[in-house]
């Protein structure tokens, strides 16, 4: 963040954000796709050789998919919903892996039609379900193991997703059962994979080092009995800091995570998967409102903007701190909560918060929400959703 001439700029470009607001209408999230090539090319570089599928339920919008696209990424969906926007956006069937606890067969069965490149499987009764699908469509699914080590990573409970309470993928202990049903379907199922998500916002990485090292011995035990085994998915979930914006930072915790992941992994010689999401995007975007009212009580100051928890829900659902800024630079200060027009005590994205000071018609900026913004926003209280604009 940075502002130039008192007008705040987003990316490595410093793009100012002021000229949008020129015919304002409603919320707008605004994305640097240049920012986005930025982080991609961090993380092609710190991780070589590894094949990176942006998990597009982070951001889904066309245009930075069609950026990841160009790039060279491939995508990691999870519904049939994100597999027909990934393919409007470029992609192909073999670039897309395929996650999700709750596949129906309607979309097992686009998928198998279409030819996904892998389908990461989550549980038995799905990985029988795709052995009996493919199979009387006469196809071979390309499945990966999605493995649940239970290992805490330390994140927010609601995005932590390995754990043996997660309904995340599959406990070690059954693998027995799966090896049969792969056995069972061998004409239907090719095992191509396993797979590995622990959770999101990920910045430490011992219990992530520690899981590694456990589906490694699971890999390599099951590549004795399938050798058509040659993935190895480690998942997405590294975090990014939301009360500052420090690249260098975020960059040297990227090396030690692509450390630790290629050191152990390495010696493999397997096709190493990978699947980030709010670390490509999160920087890159900001959702920009107005200010309606500031509104004082006996007990503190509201800011009261356009935007709400409908079109950013991170701070209500998670309670995440996302820095906000006054586009035009002030040099008073004031401290409030800064709260959306939604009919529940939870619209809030920010409490007690010092900020630049601001009144009605100013606009503000919330921050690195780039990743999972407008993906969750919602149409509660018939609100029209944000609009979105790449630069
Ligand atoms: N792979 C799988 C299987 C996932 O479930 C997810 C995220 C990712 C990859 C990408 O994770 P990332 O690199 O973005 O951390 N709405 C929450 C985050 C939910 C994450 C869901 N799964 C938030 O706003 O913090």
């Amino acid at each position: 963040m940075e502002y130039i001439n008192n007008e705040l700029c987003l990316g490595p470009l410093k793009k100012p954000l002021l000229p949008l607001c020129a015919n304002y209408m409603r919320p707008i999230y605004v994305y640097d796709l240049d920012f986005v090539a930025q982080r991609y090319q961090a993380m092609t570089k710190a991780l070589p050789g590894t094949r990176v599928f942006y998990a597009m339920k982070a951001n889904p919008n066309v245009e930075v998919l069609q950026k990841l696209k160009h790039l060279g990424a491939g995508a990691d969906v999870v519904s049939l919903g994100e597999i027909k926007r990934a393919l409007e956006s470029g992609f192909s069937p073999q670039d897309i892996v395929y996650s999700g606890v709750g596949k129906t067969r309607h979309e097992i069965s686009e998928a198998l039609t279409l030819g996904i490149y892998q389908i990461n499987v989550e549980s038995l009764p799905e990985l029988e379900r795709i052995g009996a699908m493919a199979r009387s469509l006469g196809k071979r699914a390309s499945v990966a193991l999605r493995l649940n080590p239970d290992i805490d990573i330390k994140t927010h409970p609601y995005i932590a997703t390995g754990l043996k309470d997660n309904k995340f993928g599959m406990e070690l202990s059954l693998i027995p059962d799966l090896v049969k049903c792969l056995q069972t379907y061998s004409d239907s199922l090719e095992l191509v994979g396993i797979s590995l998500h622990l959770g999101s916002q990920m910045l430490e990485f011992s219990g992530y080092q520690e899981a590694l090292k456990r589906l490694k011995t699971v890999y390599v035990d099951l590549q004795k009995k399938f050798d058509t085994l040659t993935r190895f998915d480690f998942g997405g979930g590294l975090g990014i800091f939301y009360d500052r914006l420090d690249v260098e930072l975020e960059e040297s915790l990227l090396k030690d995570y692509a450390n630790i992941t290629l050191e152990t992994l390495g010696d493999l010689q397997c096709e190493l998967q990978t699947e980030p999401g709010r670390w490509l995007v999160g920087h890159c975007g900001t959702l920009i409102a107005q200010v309606q009212y500031v509104k004082k009580t006996s007990a503190k100051t509201f800011v009261i903007v356009d935007a709400g928890m409908n079109h950013l829900i991170r701070p209500s659902l998670y309670e995440a701190e996302h820095l906000i800024f006054p586009l035009k630079k002030t040099m008073e200060v004031m401290k409030a909560d800064i709260v959306g027009p939604i009919c529940e005590s939870s619209d809030f994205f920010a409490k007690e918060r010092t900020l630049g000071k601001v009144q009605e018609g100013d606009f503000v900026a919330i921050m690195d929400s780039g990743a999972y913004g407008y993906s969750m926003a919602s149409l509660y209280n018939l609100q029209e959703l944000p609009l979105e604009i790449c630069l």
